[in-house]
């Protein structure tokens, strides 16, 4: 980073609060913690160094120690924020919640400080409109863990200073993170709008019995998947014809748009849908070992990051 290290702030220490707190650390930067609830504040510590055992036994980290010494614990939010450069909040996703937490952070911030809001999506202008430091929230969604996943989207609110998704950008590159920018607020950003293409898909096809969960699961986890962990779909139909992407339109395009016709009626997902596909997921996982599937998931994660090398896929 350019002049002094950015002194930064996690507020909500969650799953997300602490994959950032995770992230922050890593990169070398000092990160307070603050979670309203006091169980959270006494057990974080606990659970971020467990995080950076598992880390550091995928050769991510070399030190378990170093990188838990720049974590400090905060019993309330004017402490925590205090010379603090970069404050990520991660609590509730709720437009109640945010705003209220918005204001309390507000009045605690200092002229240079820059608010990121983990909002999976809901826009900065839901509930940053009445806040006094307004111009300094943005939104910074990213994928859960942050210290696994790297992608992160930064979505300026219409009244966000100019300037701070460049600064934002420029942060969380140097932090290692793989930055996008949303040229406009849209609920879902880009990559829930993505994912819910793919879901009400998914959703769909079990509705109509046109294959099992286990099945279309499968089509991504040993099909498209396996290519989109390291290019998007756009330079998949790039190099999915001879021509690139626009004989690959010319071709395909009619086949993709008789399928879009076909889905004209969007519809909410039936309790009954999700019954039929939580049985079939119980069957194969129960509910008790849905915490030892998290962790398998993150070992994954792990194991994938330390095969990434850096530079490979830019
Ligand atoms: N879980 C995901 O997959 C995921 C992915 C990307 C983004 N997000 C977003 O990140 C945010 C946090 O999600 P999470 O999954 O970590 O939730 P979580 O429930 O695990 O954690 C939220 C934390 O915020 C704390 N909190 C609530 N109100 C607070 C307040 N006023 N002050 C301080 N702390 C407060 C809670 O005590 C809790 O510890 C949400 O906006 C969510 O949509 C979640």
């Amino acid at each position: 980073m350019a002049g002094e290290p950015w002194r930064t702030a996690v507020v909500g220490a969650g799953l997300v609060g602490q994959g950032w707190a995770i992230v922050f650390a890593r990169a070398g930067l000092p990160v307070t913690i603050y979670d309203e609830r006091l169980e959270i504040r006494r057990t974080v510590m606990a659970s971020l160094e467990a995080k950076l055992a598992d880390l550091h036994r995928y050769g991510l980290i070399d030190s378990v120690e170093a990188v838990a010494a720049r974590f400090k614990i905060s019993d309330n939010l004017e402490d925590a924020l205090r010379d603090v450069r970069y404050v990520q909040e991660s609590v509730f996703e709720r437009v109640d919640v945010k705003t209220q937490i918005a204001h309390a952070i507000s009045n605690v911030l200092s002229d240079d400080a820059i608010v990121g809001s983990s909002s999976s999506g809901i826009p900065a202008s839901a509930f940053t409109e009445g806040v006094a430091r307004r111009d300094q929230f943005l939104i910074a969604h990213p994928v859960n863990p942050p210290h696994l996943v790297p992608v992160v989207e930064l979505v300026a609110a219409p009244w966000t200073r100019r300037g701070v998704v460049e600064q934002v950008r420029c942060f969380m590159e140097e932090l290692g993170q793989k930055p996008i920018v949303v040229k406009r607020e849209i609920e879902g950003f880009v990559l829930n709008r993505l994912q819910g293409a793919l879901l009400n898909e998914a959703w769909a096809l079990f509705e109509e019995g046109i294959a099992s969960a286990a099945d279309i699961d499968r089509t991504v986890s040993d099909g498209l998947g396996v290519r989109w962990s390291f290019m998007g779909p756009f330079e998949t139909i790039d190099l999915n014809a001879p021509g690139g992407v626009v004989d690959y339109a010319d071709r395909l395009g009619g086949l993709f748009h008789s399928i879009a016709l076909s889905r004209d009626h969007p519809k909410r997902w039936s309790k009954d849908t999700a019954i039929r596909v939580g049985s079939e997921r119980r069957e194969t996982l129960p509910l008790s070992d849905l915490d030892k599937r998290c962790a398998w998931r993150d070992r994954q994660l792990m194991a994938l990051a330390a095969r990434r090398m850096p530079g490979e896929r830019d």
